[in-house]
């Protein structure tokens, strides 16, 4: 897997109009991107949208699963079902899911298990509230949050884990971590995910910053050293926007 990524979540928004002509637009403008390109798209839309992409250097990601595997679940989306379309990634654990749809870490960790043992790759999202940053109480709730999932995963399952470094207060709000507090937390999750597998797939791993990413701090934000990438949500709904931070590599 190449380390540097840019993934987009689209999260609730775009009509499927919109979705096409944005997807038509990255087909066409993403040329030899240095890095992988994922969007994250509504479910209702993977199917088509797979079938559209035309960009070898763009893949589809589902922005959610349901952490059993069938059953009656109304309205609910399990892996095996987006395993059968051929969808390669799902970004579990995001704090939206946490917040408001009162996601546990146990929760969260049975969706990856699933996701993991159905060959989906999983973009997994970490991040702590501003209180919790206030009180510079942040690298121990990380690890916390680390420890109660993907840290209990056997080596094998972890080499197809991308996390992602979201602080709660730079989501969707205008305030981005400096490019120095994004260095230190991801250096922070490189040093946790060495002390369980070891050097070799900390240095394998994505670690990626997601929190009003936009074209004015992509690329502060990526040449540090342990970022290696973006989780962009509003700026990924514009094609200028997102193009500017995918060649911010
Ligand atoms: P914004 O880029 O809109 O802050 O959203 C970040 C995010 O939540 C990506 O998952």
């Amino acid at each position: 897997m190449n380390r540097n990524i840019v993934a987009g979540n689209w999260k609730m928004n775009l009509t499927f109009d919109e979705a096409k002509a944005l997807v038509e637009a990255l087909n066409t403008r993403v040329v030899h991107p240095n890095c992988s390109v994922i969007l994250g798209v509504p479910s209702i839309y993977l199917s088509q949208l797979q079938a559209l992409l035309s960009n070898e250097s763009i893949t589809l990601a589902a922005q959610n699963c349901h952490h059993k595997l069938s059953g009656a679940f109304t309205g609910e989306i399990s892996v095996p079902m987006l395993q059968s379309v051929n969808i390669p990634y799902v970004i579990l654990g995001h704090s939206e899911r946490r917040e408001y749809f009162k996601e546990s870490d146990s929760m969260i960790l049975e969706k990856v298990n699933h996701a993991l043992s159905h060959d989906l790759k999983v973009i997994y999202c970490c991040g702590e509230p501003l209180s919790i940053r206030e009180e510079n109480e942040q690298n121990q709730f990380i690890g916390n949050q680390l420890r109660e999932s993907i840290l209990q995963l056997d080596a094998s399952d972890m080499a197809n884990i991308i996390i992602a470094y979201e602080p709660i207060w730079a989501i969707g709000t205008g305030v981005t971590a400096s490019a120095q507090q994004a260095q230190d937390m991801h250096a922070h999750i490189r040093s946790l995910v060495k002390d369980v597998y070891g050097d070799e797939l900390a240095q394998q791993t994505s670690i990626l910053y997601g929190g009003s990413v936009k074209p004015v701090n992509a690329s502060a934000l990526f040449s540090n050293p342990d970022v290696d990438g973006g989780l962009v949500g509003g700026a990924s709904l514009n094609p200028d926007d997102f193009i500017s931070i995918i060649e911010a590599f």
